[in-house]
């Protein structure tokens, strides 16, 4: 197994005084980013733990993948910036970049593509587990369930100590998930499995398994397939997400990769996490108007009301999340391409935004639009059903957690994840029978 290096560099010593004890602790920096105090060894040294419920404060891993300032709105992949990457670049040349942490060279890129489009295609065993769903099963559901069960059918890929079946299982995953996704739509709407097709491009291949029926030929149209695969390079990777963390932890305990991603997009359907920006529309559609934007804002910041402003705030973003100006661009893109710039979701999206920004409660709490505040729209224009949305953040996310997996695996300071817990339950005592309860 190919060893990494830890990178980090000591950054001096922080003092712990506890209990009329003081403990020495290194502190570590990276390359940017806050510093970090090392309490691996606090535990065994002082006998006492430290408590972080959330993570606000907790660097998990060391990590050369993705980087980001929330206070100065900042997303780096490998040190590239998301704006010049979704400008410039292509989704899956971003899928290189993540995985082997510099931009391809011309016969890089083509080998590696060429690689990713002959591994689309499942075992067509995996179409009969579809048939154990209902039709209007959450795709979801069926992507966390198939994408597990590859490892049922790619059984060569599964030992992780392998690094050629780590190579392999991480182009299956990428290639793959796609096809799955795909697969998942075309059995929610009762049409046939398109095939994939090696002459097109990865994002030209997904929307043609998606859109594409037997009766008539599918054009792509270009400019919906470069916003969608824009949209794949946004959502790629975001450092140590709830999603990420648990790809890690799963891979920690040295869980084969498709049992790893299968966890991955569990977490993120959740609506706090990737389940947004199916809320988000959800929300935009329940306001139903700009003239009931106020009711919404007030409902949002009132502390009493559960209603959230789906698609508003982030842990890490104290700013505006530099995805979401790339997504509302796109989403223009798309509205403009279709004809739809009137559309309503969109009016009442902007107007949303508008008095968010300028009101009180958002601002002192650093609350911006993120980016799944403008992908709900732009999907659904794009063809999609609002069930599909998490759908799709699993498909780009993919690479993402594979790279993150990769590295946890190749990194020798990892072990298996096994956090502790202040415990405040009951003090020792004695079994009581039930006579006398
Ligand atoms: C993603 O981590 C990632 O990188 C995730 C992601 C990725 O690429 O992997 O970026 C993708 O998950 C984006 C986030 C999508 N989620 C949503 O849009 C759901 C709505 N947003 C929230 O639920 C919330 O903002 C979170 C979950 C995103 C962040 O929550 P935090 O950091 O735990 O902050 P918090 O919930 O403690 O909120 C801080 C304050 C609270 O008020 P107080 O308790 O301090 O008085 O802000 C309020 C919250 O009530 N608040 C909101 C709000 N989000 C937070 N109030 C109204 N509407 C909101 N959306």
């Amino acid at each position: 197994m190919s060893v990494k290096e830890s990178q980090a560099k000591s950054a001096g010593t922080a003092t712990l005084t506890y209990d009329n004890k003081s403990y020495e602790l290194p502190a570590l920096s990276g390359t940017q980013g806050p510093n970090v105090i090392d309490i691996r060894k606090l535990y065994g040294d002082a006998d006492i733990f430290t408590y972080d419920p959330g993570f606000t404060s907790t660097a998990s891993c060391e990590s050369e993948i993705t980087y980001i300032d929330g206070d100065a709105g900042i997303l780096r992949y490998r040190g590239y910036p998301i704006d010049q990457l979704a400008q410039h670049s292509n989704f899956l040349e971003v899928c290189y970049l993540l995985l082997y942490g510099e931009l391809p060279s011309a016969k890089q890129a083509s080998d590696f593509d060429h690689t990713i489009t002959f591994h689309t295609m499942v075992h067509e065993q995996l179409t009969f587990l579809f048939r154990g769903f209902r039709r209007d099963a959450h795709p979801m559901a069926v992507m966390c369930g198939v994408v597990g069960a590859l490892s049922a059918f790619y059984h060569d890929s599964t030992d992780i100590n392998d690094p050629r079946q780590r190579v392999i299982a991480t182009h299956r995953l990428i290639a793959k998930t796609p096809t799955i996704a795909a697969m998942a739509y075309k059995y929610s709407v009762g049409q046939p499995f398109v095939y994939p097709s090696n002459d097109l491009g990865y994002t030209e291949n997904f929307m043609r398994m998606c859109f594409a029926v037997p009766c008539e030929e599918y054009k792509v149209n270009p400019v919906l397939a470069k916003a969608l695969d824009t949209i794949f390079i946004l959502h790629a990777d975001h450092e140590q997400n709830a999603s990420t963390s648990t790809v890690r932890l799963a891979g920690s305990s040295g869980a084969n990769p498709f049992a790893c991603i299968a966890a991955g997009i569990a977490c993120l359907w959740g609506p706090a996490h990737g389940g947004a920006n199916e809320a988000a529309l959800n929300m935009l559609k329940e306001i139903g108007d700009v003239s009931r934007v106020p009711e919404y804002v007030s409902k949002a910041k009132d502390k009493n009301d559960p209603f959230r402003l789906m698609g508003f705030g982030h842990r890490v973003y104290k700013n505006y999340d530099p995805r979401a100006k790339v997504m509302r661009d796109q989403c223009y893109a798309v509205l403009e391409e279709l004809g739809m710039h009137d559309n309503p979701l969109l009016k009442t999206a902007l107007e949303l935004e508008r008095i968010a920004l300028q009101d009180d409660y958002f601002i002192e709490k650093k609350l911006y639009p993120n980016i799944d505040f403008y992908s709900g729209i732009t999907l659904a224009a794009l063809g999609f059903p609002t069930t599909m949305f998490t759908a799709l953040f699993a498909v780009a996310r993919t690479v993402g957690w594979v790279a993150q997996w990769k590295e946890m695996v190749e990194d020798p300071q990892q072990k298996i994840g096994r956090p502790r817990q202040i415990y405040t339950g009951a003090a020792a005592r004695d079994y009581v029978p039930v006579e006398n309860r």
